[in-house]
């Protein structure tokens, strides 16, 4: 095994993308975004408004490689650079790898989209190690590490960030997902914490969505529950999502630890 770990499969995305992450007319390199679980849903979006928004995408997956795949061929169509990168974030040797991969093989990283998450029904009574252990690594200990194996990357960059995504959940926990709204109440701290710790060269923000794009399992009343808990009364899209990460990356640069919702006003519900 490498000191880098295991289980990385760095890949461009397609040949057509190679020699592209030069701004036409040979001007200053774009600046490159790592999103993790970029293969599907919210992910997707925000890698592809990343793109949109001038940024060459390191597209992470963990097991939906044609998703990821997909995800790298629409970055590419909208003329930026792609490359895709294969880890378990539960595993730190992993987390290790692919930022060893992203400096050897892109060279330079502007922004970290800490957005893989695992997220199912806890109810208390029932909750096992194995499910604790589970979403606090995902939700909380692979933002930390990433973050820690992203930092010099990003102070080398000059105009490094960080962008986590959160949940209303973070500050008014869900009953019956008590791991998983623990694990985003301490991503929360960790990123004032993040922001403290890596100023003034590395700004840190977040983003916590409401309903944006419901779990796939959800019944009839689990959809409607969710909607109802919200102000606006309906739900939100992932690119309000990944419109909100585009703003933080791109707009004003004197935020550093600010948490933008994105619920349809349900923190306040
Ligand atoms: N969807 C919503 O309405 C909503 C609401 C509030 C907050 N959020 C937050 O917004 C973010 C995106 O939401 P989403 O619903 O699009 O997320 P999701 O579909 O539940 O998960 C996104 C990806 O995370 C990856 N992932 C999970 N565990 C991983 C691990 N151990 N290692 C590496 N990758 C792992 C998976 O990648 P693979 O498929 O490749 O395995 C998955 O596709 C999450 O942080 C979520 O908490 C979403």
């Amino acid at each position: 095994m490498s000191k880098r770990g295991r289980a990385i499969k760095p890949q461009h995305g397609t040949s057509a993308a190679k020699g592209r992450s030069a701004a036409k007319g040979g001007g200053a390199p774009r600046p490159v975004a790592l999103v993790t679980g970029a293969a599907r849903r919210v992910g997707r979006a925000i890698a592809l408004e990343l793109a949109r928004s001038g940024f060459d995408v390191v597209v992470h997956w963990r097991s939906s490689r044609a998703d990821a795949e997909e995800t790298a061929r629409e970055v590419e169509a909208l003329g930026a650079k792609s490359w895709l990168v294969r880890a378990d974030l539960s595993v730190v040797a992993e987390i290790e790898g692919l930022f060893g991969v992203v400096a050897e093989l892109v060279g330079r990283l502007d922004l970290l989209v800490n957005n893989a998450s695992s997220f199912y029904a806890t109810p208390l009574g029932s909750v096992t190690e194995e499910q604790w252990d589970e979403l606090l690594a995902s939700n909380l200990k692979a933002p930390f590490f990433c973050a820690q194996f992203a930092a010099p990357l990003l102070q080398a960059s000059g105009r490094g960030q960080i962008v986590s995504l959160l949940d209303s959940a973070a500050t008014r926990p869900f009953p019956r997902y008590l791991p998983y709204s623990a694990a985003k109440a301490g991503l929360l701290s960790l990123t004032h914490g993040l922001a403290r710790a890596l100023a003034p060269k590395v700004r840190v923000n977040a983003v916590a969505p409401g309903p944006v794009l419901l779990p796939e399992e959800y019944d009839a009343a689990q959809r409607a529950g969710a909607v109802d808990a919200t102000l606006l009364q309906r739900a939100g899209t992932p690119e309000d999502v990944a419109r909100t990460v585009a703003f933080l990356a791109t707009g004003p640069d004197y935020l550093t630890g600010a948490v933008i919702p994105v619920d349809g006003g349900r923190s306040i519900a």
